[in-house]
This record gives structure tokens, C-alpha cells and sequence, in this order.
């Protein structure tokens, strides 16, 4: 680790993505720790994959489990992108142990009074997170900011809602108006970022068992997008662009935006609403938007890092 890489919490619901994510933040940041949330599985199924995922890379990091549910609604998972562990298509390891403690939220809280400075990621619904603010609104001042991966103007989830955001928007909604520097990656930026098939090919290439692994993970991932989606050339690997946001600034387009999230709509429960009017009235920015990554780049980061542990 180097004392100029940010420190971070990844708050986290792996998640093939998310299991990215983790691998990115190992490489450029200083974890302080992993947190996981129920999202694109049961919390036993993605607190399972993330201890996993942290095991491959041999990251020196505590995995603390938090939220089973959302604050008020039912949980729901995303099993038709992720399969039903969460991480479908590699033969896994065993977890080398439990996780440290299932109080994600006051790791959250102690983790960053302890630390001053350092960046929560949220890469699933923001249900710790939002726990976290509330219980302890002095982490406002205490933290850099939030880089968190979801809503923008479309949906996937619905036609109008992103997955992260849809499974917990009264958390959600917490996190895009508690006051501190946030940066959104949304979907417009996340589907610049496909896992093509040469891209999925420059993993396999690779030596090892986290390489092997990853190229399992990445060809499930993938065909669940390609089965689904009209012309897509290979999954949306969303999450982590909200860790190279902070780590590759450079590869982003970035605008300022207020956002806001929809938490009472019928048809438009977890819309993030950006403000785009041109009119003086518009309230001033909460959030830097990103809307363009340099897609090419981006991957080179993901494959350095994945090489960085295979051995
Ligand atoms: C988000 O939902 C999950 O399926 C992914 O892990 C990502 O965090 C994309 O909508
Ligand atoms: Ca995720």
C-alpha cells in the first residue's frame, strides 16, 4: 500500500462486478475493510463470495457483514443476471473462515472515526450506508466522500430504476442527500464498460487461479447480458468504475449534477432523478455525475490488477 492511495470501505453484495470491484480496490487503495449487504443475493450468499474473493487475492482486509434487508421493503435478488450464489460460472473455493463480524454498520461507524478521510464505495443498495449516516451523522464531516455505483437515466431493473438503487431506495436516498462530496456512476457511464470477448480473452490468458476464476465468472456474466439485452457485446461490469473514480480520475468525463432519488412513485420507485434543465432555478450540485469512461483504459486497469495477484 502507498500513503498517497485512498482509503476506502467497499460496501459490497458480490456480485460478479462487485468481485471486480474488490480486486481493483486491492490493487489501488488502502481497504480498510469490506462490508456486504443483501443484493444480488441472500447476505449469507454475498458475504460468502466476498470472504472468497478476499481470500484469492491474499488482501490482508476484515469482511464484516451487514444489512439482510432493505430499511423497509422486501429483499430481492437479481439471481437472472448473477445466478443463485451470486456468483455463478467458477468452480469457487471454500471461505477460509466467517466473516469478522456481522455488524457491517458499526464497523462503518468506528472504521471511519478512526480514520479521517477515507471513502465509503457502495457497489449494491445502500442499505448499510444509509444505516451508517443515520446512526452516526458526524461521519459526514469525518469521511472524503461517497463513490457509489448506480442509478442514471435509465434503468435495469425498471424502465426507470437501477438494480442498487430500485432494492433500497429510502437507503439510497439517505446517501444522495447527506451533504458530503459524492460521485455517481451510473448506468449511462457502466455500459460503456462491457466484458467484450477480447477483453474476457486478455483474463484467460492470464496465469492462476484467480485469472481462471475470473474468466469463469466473466463468460457467465456475460452471456446472462447477451441473452438479455439487444445488441450488447458482453456484461455491464458496473462497479468498479466507482473505485476508479477515485483511483484513475483520468479516465472520466465528470458533470455536476443534482440528484435526487424517487422513493414514492408508482412506476418510478428508485429513478435518480438528474437535474438537467438549464434554468437558474436548478438547485445547486450534490453529486459529481460521471458520464463518459475511457473504456479501453479502464479494462487495462482491471487486467494489471488481476494479473498483480495470479500467480
Ligand atoms: C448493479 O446491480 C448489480 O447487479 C451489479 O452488481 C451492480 O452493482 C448494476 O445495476
Ligand atoms: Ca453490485
Amino acid at each position: 500500500m502507498s500513503s498517497d492511495q485512498p482509503s476506502i470501505i467497499l460496501d459490497c453484495d458480490p456480485g460478479h462486478d462487485d468481485a471486480i470491484a474488490i480486486i481493483v480496490a486491492a490493487r489501488h487503495t488502502n481497504v480498510l475493510g469490506l462490508t456486504t449487504v443483501a443484493g444480488n443475493a441472500p447476505l449469507s450468499a454475498t458475504t460468502r463470495n466476498a470472504i472468497i474473493v478476499r481470500d484469492l487475492l491474499g488482501l490482508d482486509a476484515p469482511v464484516h457483514s451487514g444489512a439482510e434487508r432493505p430499511l423497509i421493503r422486501e429483499p430481492k435478488h437479481a439471481d437472472y443476471v448473477h445466478g443463485k450464489s451470486g456468483m455463478d460460472g467458477a468452480d469457487l473455493p471454500e471461505p477460509s473462515g466467517p466473516p469478522a463480524s456481522t455488524d457491517a454498520v458499526g464497523f462503518i461507524i468506528d472504521t471511519c472515526r478512526a480514520n479521517e478521510g477515507a471513502w465509503l464505495v457502495p457497489t449494491g443498495p445502500m442499505t448499510n450506508i444509509g444505516l451508517a449516516l443515520r446512526a452516526a451523522p458526524d461521519l459526514k464531516d469525518r469521511i472524503a466522500g461517497i463513490s457509489l455505483m448506480g442509478g442514471g437515466t435509465f434503468g435495469n431493473r425498471t424502465a426507470a430504476a437501477e438494480f442498487n438503487i430500485w432494492c433500497d431506495p429510502e437507503a439510497a436516498d439517505i446517501v444522495f442527500s447527506y451533504g458530503g462530496p459524492l460521485i455517481m456512476s451510473g448506468l449511462d457511464l457502466t455500459h460503456q464498460f462491457q466484458a467484450l470477448p477480447p477483453r474476457i480473452e486478455m483474463v484467460r490468458a492470464l496465469p492462476g487461479q484467480l485469472a481462471h476464476v475470473l474468466a469463469g465468472l466473466l463468460d457467465f456474466f456475460s452471456h446472462t447480458y447477451t441473452s438479455r439485452h439487444h445488441g450488447i457485446g458482453g456484461a455491464a461490469v458496473h462497479d468498479p468504475l466507482a473505485v476508479m473514480a477515485l483511483t484513475h480520475p483520468h479516465l472520466f468525463t465528470v458533470k455536476n449534477a443534482h440528484v435526487e432519488v424517487e422513493t414514492d412513485g408508482v412506476r418510478t420507485l428508485g429513478m435518480t432523478i438528474i437535474d438537467q434543465r438549464d434554468l437558474k432555478e436548478v438547485p445547486p450540485g450534490n453529486c459529481e455525475w460521471q458520464t463518459h469512461v475511457d473504456a479501453d483504459a479502464a479494462w487495462d486497469v482491471v487486467v494489471e490488477a488481476i494479473a498483480h495477484f495470479s500467480h
